[in-house]
């Protein structure tokens, strides 16, 4: 009997053998991924899981969205690998952390501090969450090609979007003594942004070897403020949208058609 995914809600036949998704985390932005790469259909929708088939003249990807932070990202990667993905690539946002990036830049993620709590269940934390080379490269060569502004660098994926992206801005204002001062040591240490999926996505997909890149957009400037601006919102997915698209073309035309090495 084929596999049914539970939390996906999708049968392994209603794939047809595609390998490749693109993951943002909302359901809504799903279509704008789908629509930046070709003609898609939904196949599925629960809870926080949206999946659409999306095709154009290079083959076939999957867009799912992962829901928000770790432990829902964890069930949608294991999911997806027994119903035959392979490579994963994340279509995320983030707040940046260095001067030198701004509103509307991409960051391609060559690593994630894990502060995201879900991967310490796949490997103990002195295991590093590292992307895929070769998916890494495609994402940033889609970026450049389309004109944006592209970093490459460190990300830190938190657990929790307030205190541990060190956010006084909320209901209590505080924040506990652990996560004082961390955002600007992470900023010493030269990580470029906060989010809250890579590091669970990397080490989850590195452990059960599976490949994963992955592309943000900045939303917010965190050297000047902890609000994002939403207006901005959807300038910064459109940007995210069609660097993945590109990307999951480029990947099609080369690296499978060598007969996936
Ligand atoms: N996503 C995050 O996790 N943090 C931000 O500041 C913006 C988007």
């Amino acid at each position: 009997m084929s596999y049914f995914a539970y939390h996906l809600g999708l049968h392994e036949e209603d794939l047809s053998g595609v390998t490749l998704a693109l993951v943002p985390g909302a359901p809504e932005r799903c279509v704008k991924i789908a629509a930046a790469y070709g003609t898609y259909r939904e196949l599925a929708v629960h809870r926080e899981f949206k999946t659409i088939l999306a095709e154009s003249e290079e083959g076939k990807v999957l867009v799912v969205s992962s829901g928000i932070g770790g432990p829902s990202l964890s069930i949608a990667v294991e999911e997806l690998a027994r119903l035959g993905i392979r490579h994963f690539i994340r279509a995320g946002t983030c707040g940046a952390i260095q001067e030198d990036v701004g509103i509307g830049d991409l960051v391609v993620s060559e690593g994630a501090v894990r502060l995201d709590g879900t991967s310490d269940h796949y490997a103990p934390v002195s295991y590093p969450a590292c992307a895929d080379h070769a998916l890494t490269t495609y994402l940033l060569r889609a970026g450049r090609e389309l004109g944006h502004r592209v970093r490459l660098g460190l990300t830190c994926s938190t657990a929790s979007f307030y205190p541990g992206q060190e956010r006084y801005d909320t209901f209590s204002g505080y924040v506990i003594r652990g996560l004082r001062n961390t955002f600007e040591e992470w900023k010493r240490l030269g990580v470029l942004n906060y989010e809250m999926e890579i590091a669970t996505l990397f080490t989850v997909c590195r452990v059960l070897g599976l490949k994963a890149a992955a592309v943000c957009g900045v939303l917010v400037s965190r050297i000047q403020e902890e609000t994002v601006d939403l207006l901005i919102k959807p300038e910064v997915e459109m940007k995210v949208s069609e660097t993945v698209a590109l990307a999951a073309k480029l990947i099609l035309r080369k690296e499978f058609r060598n007969a996936e090495e």
